[in-house]
């Protein structure tokens, strides 16, 4: 791990238009610098940056965020690839702390391996090319199906020569370790002796983003009914199936520009595809997308098009996982390829002009796709016909964010007329079974302190969206914190002292709907207590991106000065650096008000439930003293207004 001392270093010399610029072209305007945004395509520039902020946001697309998390996105880069790029361009040298047994075991073991998979791929390149037996069996092979030597030597293909052991040998030749060759599933532990496990077959070694060499497929040269097709490198410390898209490494460039994803079945498939001069895809080997595959795509776009042959199995495992596409709000597409071709065969036959315009014009909506698939199957049956109903209603409010809110109604319409049901009823299915989720959700995460007014709320998705209003005085409050913690209250005490002494630890969660609102407030509250001075750059440049997201979400909340305050101050509008107090009493004073609300509410409904005089008695009184209180707090609550 990279030490907190280097982390805080980089952080300092950090300069966000000098990161962004090395990117973007930005030009200055006002306080901000104002660019092309790099994450969308746009004409008039929306892309600003603020360097007293140290942040940026697009007003088109809305990414926005801090410099590391800008380096992050534009060359998808992990947090820690991020900080050693920047270490890199400022001259800093990392420092990285003591790592656990444990890990270094791990990291140990992922070098050996990548070691070992990388001397094998030399060893199968060399064996391929360079010898009389890789030459006859193996490359004749490879061109006799139309690969050319160029494409051949771009994806480092290669070839295990038949006999038993003659991997093997070069192997522990080489000095590698048993136990890790044995991991990497180039060979195997037979009669004392290790042998190849992918004899006389062709090889296809499988890359990382960086070009390092995860594991391996290995073909079968004619076709064998005993022997699978290919064996695949077993799960190990680097080789996890469900996170792998083959040819990610040679596509990443050219699905940023077409901001598009093609994704086939198998390994021939994307080398061919790619030697017609179609680079943007990669192979999922035929089995269901996994929400990890899902989300390397969706690093680099929103369009998934999918080119499956039309009778294969894979299009129904592949179908499978893609409900979790829709969650990721990826856009995906399907295109089946006719005749028992794939698109290996298919671009072959029909050439590579011939192949990008198929697929251009034979694109299908998936969710569209999958009904005409399943009416198809269903006939007239009337329970089939139903179930398809529920489900692909079940889908489609699987599209459910808001940002998303045209594109689900675009659905419902288009869906009713294909089933030709009545719009609006299919409209408050999928709103329903959207509400039932939602319900089952909250009341899972939030069983700790049952809330009776909450439990109520939770079945009206309309008082819901009330309840998010509610969170932005959460934020509210949080914000005075951050922003103003460290203005003057009074002769003896800071803002940030006089919120704590108001709000102790024990009544945070009490105050706090969001829970991710407490931990910064502690957090806040730890630094400041160790003398710090902390302020939101501390919490943009956290390790955690909930936090780094909230935190840029609650300095770009907006505030409008009441009409009040505008007759009050005659003319000159006070900004809020100037309004800071009042603003700190006016969010406190909101957080009690609604806390007092609940309570009134739930003394109401004990009191109805009161069984003796005496015990109602009590209750009124709890009730006239809350009232008490709440109307001096809402009297109190200044004439600012969070909206
Ligand atoms: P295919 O059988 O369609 O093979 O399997 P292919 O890629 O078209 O290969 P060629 O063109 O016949 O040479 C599709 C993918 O499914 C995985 C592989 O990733 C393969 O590329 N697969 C298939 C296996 O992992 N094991 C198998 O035994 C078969
Ligand atoms: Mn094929």
């Amino acid at each position: 791990m990279i030490t907190q001392e280097t982390i805080q270093e980089i952080q300092s010399r950090i300069d966000i238009i000098d990161i962004v610029g090395t990117f973007v072209r930005l030009k200055r305007r006002g306080a901000n610098y104002l660019g092309n945004c790099p994450f969308h395509h746009e004409k008039t520039p929306s892309f600003t940056v603020s360097p007293t902020k140290e942040i940026y946001k697009c007003f088109g697309c809305g990414k926005s965020g801090n410099a590391i998390g800008f380096v992050m996105d534009h060359e998808k880069y992990s947090y820690v690839e991020a900080l050693k790029w920047l270490a890199n361009r400022y001259n800093i040298t990392i420092e990285e702390t003591e790592t656990s047994p444990e890990f270094k075991a791990i990291q140990q073991t992922s070098d050996s391996l990548f070691i070992i998979n990388n001397f094998a791929k030399d060893y199968f390149i060399n064996a391929l090319n360079k010898t009389d037996e890789g030459n006859d069996i193996a490359l004749s092979y490879l061109k006799e199906r139309g690969f050319r030597q160029d494409i051949i030597d771009k994806f480092q293909i290669g070839y295990n020569p038949s006999a038993r052991d003659e991997f093997s040998k070069a192997a522990i030749a080489g000095q590698f370790n048993k136990e890790y060759l044995i991991k990497t599933g180039l060979v195997v532990h037979r009669d004392e002796k290790l042998s190849d496990n992918y004899r006389g077959r062709i090889i296809f070694p499988i890359h990382n983003l960086s070009g390092k060499i995860l594991g391996f497929g290995a073909r079968v040269i004619k076709s064998n009914d005993k022997a699978p097709k290919y064996i695949n490198t077993p799960e190990n410390e680097i080789y996890n199936k469900s996170k792998i898209l083959y040819g990610s490494y040679f596509a990443r460039t050219a699905i940023d520009k077409a901001n598009e994803c093609l994704l086939v079945e198998g390994y021939t498939d994307v080398v061919s595809l790619h030697q017609a001069g179609i680079e943007n895809v990669v192979a999922s080997g035929g089995t269901s997308l996994t929400i990890d595959q899902l989300r390397l795509i969706k690093k680099y776009t929103n369009n998934l098009t999918i080119i499956y042959d039309g009778d294969s199995a894979g299009i129904k495992a592949a179908l499978r996982g893609l409900d979790l596409a829709l969650e990721e709000q990826l856009d995906v597409k399907l295109v089946l390829i006719p005749d028992k071709e794939d698109p290996d065969s298919y671009v072959n036959k029909i050439g590579a002009v011939g192949f990008i315009e198929f697929i251009k014009n034979n694109k299908k909506d998936f969710i569209l796709f999958q009904l005409e698939n399943s009416l198809q199957d269903a006939g007239d049956d009337a329970i089939k016909k139903s179930a398809i109903v529920n489900q692909i209603a079940e889908t489609i409010s699987r599209i459910n964010k808001t940002e998303d809110f045209t594109k689900r109604q675009d659905y419902i319409k288009k869906v009713s007329q294909v089933l030709k049901i009545e719009e609006n009823g299919f409209n408050a299915l999928v709103n329903k079974i959207i509400r039932d989720k939602y319900t089952k959700e909250t009341s899972k995460s939030s069983s700790v302190v049952p809330d009776p007014l909450i439990d109520e709320v939770n079945t009206n998705v309309e008082i819901q969206s009330l309840l998010h209003k509610d969170e932005l005085h959460e934020q509210a409050l949080v914000r005075s914190l951050i922003e103003f913690g460290l203005k003057e209250w009074n002769e003896s005490q800071n803002v940030a002292n006089f919120l704590f002494q108001q709000i102790d630890e024990a009544e945070l969660d009490d105050l706090f709907d969001n829970k991710l609102l407490v931990e910064i407030v502690m957090l806040y509250r730890k630094w400041f207590e160790n003398g710090e001075s902390p302020t939101s750059k501390n919490f943009l440049y956290l390790e955690n991106p909930m936090i780094n997201k909230l935190v840029l979400q609650l300095m770009e909340i907006n505030v409008e000065i009441s009409a009040n305050w505008k007759e009050y101050y005659e003319g000159h509008i006070p900004t809020r650096e100037e309004l800071y107090k009042e603003e700190v009493l006016s969010t406190l004073n909101y957080l009690k008000l609604r806390k007092v609300k609940r309570l009134i509410s739930q003394n109401q409904q004990e009191m109805e439930n009161a069984k003796t005089m005496e015990d109602q008695m009590i209750y009124l009184q709890t009730h006239q003293h809350l009232k008490n209180i709440e109307i001096s707090l809402t009297k109190q609550i200044g004439a600012v207004i969070i909206k």
